[in-house]
């Protein structure tokens, strides 16, 4: 990681503060004064500032069950940031691994670990992702098997080339389903439904690999260490 991130994550030190600290040549990386905040840091390279040897925070990795009416953004936009409901340091260091939309509600996963979290998104890892889905049309008995077939078989979004990977239709009631897909694509769920002819009127992120949800609405937790590795096994 660069050396200002370094410095950040293992001080109390702002973004702008660690660059001012490197640039009057307070921080040496491995026995040498460096006065290059971009240099690239590891945990086994010795940096000192002022002597002292600097070691990088444990990563966070957080669990928020998203309220509607909230942004997976940092900042607050036509509705509040999600992150008004975390009170802890260095928010902005934080990012969301698999937005939801304003309007969907559920499992949100935060971290400042961007390997962990792109392996999350990306459409190999098989990550799987479970929402709970509330329709406008009802789906009719004789139609529920074509229409589990066509979501595994994969469907072709509007604006898309290919299909989409294959996912699992649970049918729960004629107009509450539950899907779950390996992919993220923008407004993945609600073009899957339009692509059937359908509307999707609520939408819950129940699940992503094998975390789920199990807070009130606006609570958060740290995951598990167990939790957290569970996602390189996917
Ligand atoms: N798919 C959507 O359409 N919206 C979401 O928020 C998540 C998945």
């Amino acid at each position: 990681m660069r050396l200002d991130k370094f410095v950040c994550k293992s001080t109390e030190l702002t973004r702008k503060e660690a660059i001012q600290c490197i640039h009057s040549g307070e921080l040496s990386v491995n026995g040498e004064v460096t006065m290059n905040e971009a240099v690239q840091v590891h945990e086994n390279n010795t940096v000192l500032l002022h002597g002292a040897r600097l070691k990088a925070r444990d990563f966070r990795y957080i669990l928020m069950h998203k309220p509607a009416g909230t942004v997976c953004s940092n900042i607050d936009e036509v509705y509040p940031s999600l992150f008004n409901y975390l009170e802890i340091d260095k928010v902005s260091e934080l990012h969301i691994a698999g937005r939801l939309d304003a309007d969907t509600t559920g499992l949100v996963l935060i971290t400042d670990d961007g390997r962990w979290s792109f392996h999350i998104t990306l459409p190999s890892s098989d990550c799987r992702k479970v929402y709970r889905v509330q329709l406008s049309q009802a789906i009719p008995a004789e139609r529920s098997s074509d229409l589990v077939t066509q979501f595994k078989q994969g469907l072709q979004l509007q604006g898309e080339l290919g299909l989409t990977r294959p996912s699992k239709l649970d049918i729960i009631t004629p107009k509450e389903v539950l899907l779950t897909i390996t992919e993220g694509k923008f407004h993945q769920v609600k073009r899957m439904f339009a692509a059937v002819g359908n509307r999707v009127v609520g939408l819950h992120r129940e699940q992503i690999g094998e975390v789920c949800l199990d807070l009130d609405v606006g609570q958060w937790r740290y995951l598990s260490k167990n939790e957290v590795e569970s996602f390189n096994n996917n």
